[in-house]
Order: C-alpha cells, then sequence, then structure tokens
C-alpha cells in the first residue's frame, strides 16, 4: 500500500491503473478505524481492481469544537488495518491541502438533509457533501462504498451525486455490531463502563421498533413504531433521546403511513456521547 498526503499525487499514482483500464473503488473515513470501516475496504476489494482509503478528519462537519479537538486519531495503526485489508492506496491529506486558502465554495445539500442530523447539527452535511465532493474530485473513482451506518449521510451523498450528474457509483455496506448488538463506532471507545451497558439501548429500541413496524404492515400508523421505540428508550436513565423517527428511506422526509421502505433512525445520548443508529424496514 502506498501513502499520499498531497492531491498532486494521487493523479500519477492512479494514472497508471486507469490507463490499464482497471476499475477504482474509494472508502472516506475520518480514521479511528474499526471493523465496520475495514468491512467496507473488503467490500471495495471484492468490487474493483484497486481501492484507495482515505483518512480525513473534515473539521467543517463538526459542530462542536470540543468534539474535533477530541475525535481520536491513530494514523499509523489503521494504515495497517487499511494494508491487510487489501488497500491499495491511502489518500491521508492535511486541513491546508482539502481547504486551501480563499477556498469559497460549498455544496450545500437541501432535501434528504434536512431533520434530525441536519437539524441537530447544523452545518453538518454541508461539510460531508463538500468534503466528500471535494475527495471524488480528487481521487475519481469508479465507486464509492458507504456505510449504513450513516444512513441520512448515505441518502445525502446519493441525492448529490443524482443531482450533480457526479459520475461515481454508490454503494452502501451494512452495518457492523458488537456481539450483543451496538453498532460499532469510533466514538464508542469514550463510553465509561456503565454507558457502554446503557448503550444496548439503542440496539433494543430499534429491534422494537422493527417489529412494531412488521406487526402494522404497510399502510400502518408510522406513530406505534415512534411510540415503541420511545418506550424501550425511555426506560433506560442513561439515555436521552434526540430523535426516534420513521423516515423514508429515499428521501429522509418522516411518514405517518408506513409503506416501501422506512428507515427508523436514532441519536441518543449517553452521558457526554451521542450515538446514532437505525434499522431498515421493508414493507409489502
Ligand atoms: P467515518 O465516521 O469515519 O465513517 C466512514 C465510513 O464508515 C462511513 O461510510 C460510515 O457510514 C462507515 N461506518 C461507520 N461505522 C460503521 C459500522 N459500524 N458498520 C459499517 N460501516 C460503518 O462518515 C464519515 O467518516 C465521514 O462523514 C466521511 C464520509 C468520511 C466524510 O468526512
Amino acid at each position: 500500500m502506498i501513502t499520499i498526503n498531497d492531491p498532486a499525487g494521487l493523479g500519477p499514482a492512479t494514472g497508471p491503473w486507469r490507463r490499464a483500464g482497471e476499475t477504482i473503488a474509494f472508502v472516506p473515513t475520518m480514521g479511528a478505524l474499526h471493523e465496520g470501516h475495514l468491512s467496507l475496504v473488503r467490500q471495495a476489494r471484492e468490487r474493483a481492481d484497486r481501492v484507495v482509503a482515505s483518512i480525513f478528519v473534515n473539521p467543517t462537519q463538526f459542530n462542536q469544537a470540543s468534539d474535533l479537538e477530541r475525535y481520536p486519531r491513530t494514523p499509523e495503526r489503521d494504515a495497517e488495518l487499511l494494508e491487510r485489508a487489501g488497500c491499495d492506496l491511502l489518500f491521508l491529506p492535511t486541513p491546508e491541502a482539502v481547504y486551501a486558502e480563499g477556498d469559497a465554495t460549498w455544496v450545500v445539500p437541501e432535501g434528504a438533509a434536512e431533520g434530525l442530523e441536519g437539524e441537530h447539527r447544523p452545518g453538518h452535511f454541508r461539510g460531508v457533501a463538500t468534503v466528500v465532493l471535494k475527495l471524488f474530485n480528487l481521487v475519481r473513482p469508479d465507486l464509492a462504498i458507504f456505510g449504513e451506518k450513516d444512513a441520512q449521510q448515505l441518502a445525502v451523498i446519493r441525492q448529490m451525486v443524482r443531482d450533480l450528474f457526479v459520475p461515481v457509483e454508490i454503494v452502501a455496506g451494512a452495518t457492523v455490531r458488537e456481539e450483543d448488538g451496538l453498532a460499532l463506532s469510533s466514538r464508542n471507545v469514550r463510553l465509561a463502563p456503565a454507558e457502554r451497558r446503557a448503550s444496548l439501548v439503542l440496539s433494543r429500541a430499534l429491534q422494537a421498533g422493527a417489529e412494531a413496524a412488521e406487526a402494522a404492515g404497510a399502510g400502518g400508523d408510522a406513530g406505534t413504531v415512534r411510540a415503541a421505540m420511545s418506550r424501550v428508550l425511555e426506560a433506560e436513565p442513561r439515555a436521552r433521546i434526540d430523535y426516534a423517527e420513521v423516515v423514508d428511506a429515499r428521501t429522509f422526509r418522516p411518514v405517518d403511513r408506513l409503506s416501501g421502505e422506512v428507515i427508523l433512525p436514532l441519536a441518543v445520548w449517553i452521558g457526554e456521547t451521542r450515538l446514532i443508529d437505525n434499522v431498515r424496514v421493508t414493507l409489502e
């Protein structure tokens, strides 16, 4: 695996692959890698001839300076893990290389970016969409893989690619979980032991929500699903709910009636740590 810091080095490194007709799959990350990220790299390995991953803790998508400062950084370990998972090229730029002085152009997504994370983290998806488009333009992949763990982010990226005719195929990777159900996240390391136990309330709430959705069936009232999730979450004293919703999988708009593909997204504070998770339910 080669590591490139300077964006100018990407063209010379990937040009020969492209000229040889090889396809390139891209996995953008913010590092502190875990099995969830690595599962995306392995899928990339299966789907394309070459795999590029990036590690960039993107300052513009953080809305709290303290969250950005506290974000875990483990670049040496990450590089080793990526190499073992079959990554060919690691792009590890500095903030100055991605956001040059005088930089003044933003991608401001609406639609799927409104509500939920968009509401609780103002400017977050502007930062995400802008950096992802920058990274796409630098790496020029054929396909890019994003985790379903961040379901609204995936919907926002799909929307951007559709709306702006970005020539990249977007592939979704399933959420990787701990054995007890907690979705892997770089922020899980911040949970104290009692919080770690309390965090199981998210996957339990999703299970209750999915069961309520299946019981209600197509045409059923989405309110019963919200209530089922809230009941489980409210029983955990360490949990503080940001949202527990039922949305259309494509538009991310809350729905009144269950139909087609819906997503049940949750954002819950456990102590000082904000966790998100979701489950997708298809109603026939
Ligand atoms: P980051 O949080 O590092 O996540 C990188 C990718 O890994 C995302 O596509 C995310 O959905 C996926 N991922 C995270 N946890 C996962 C899990 N448990 N199972 C499967 N996939 C998982 O998401 C970002 O970085 C940034 O917003 C980024 C897209 C890189 C733009 O800065």
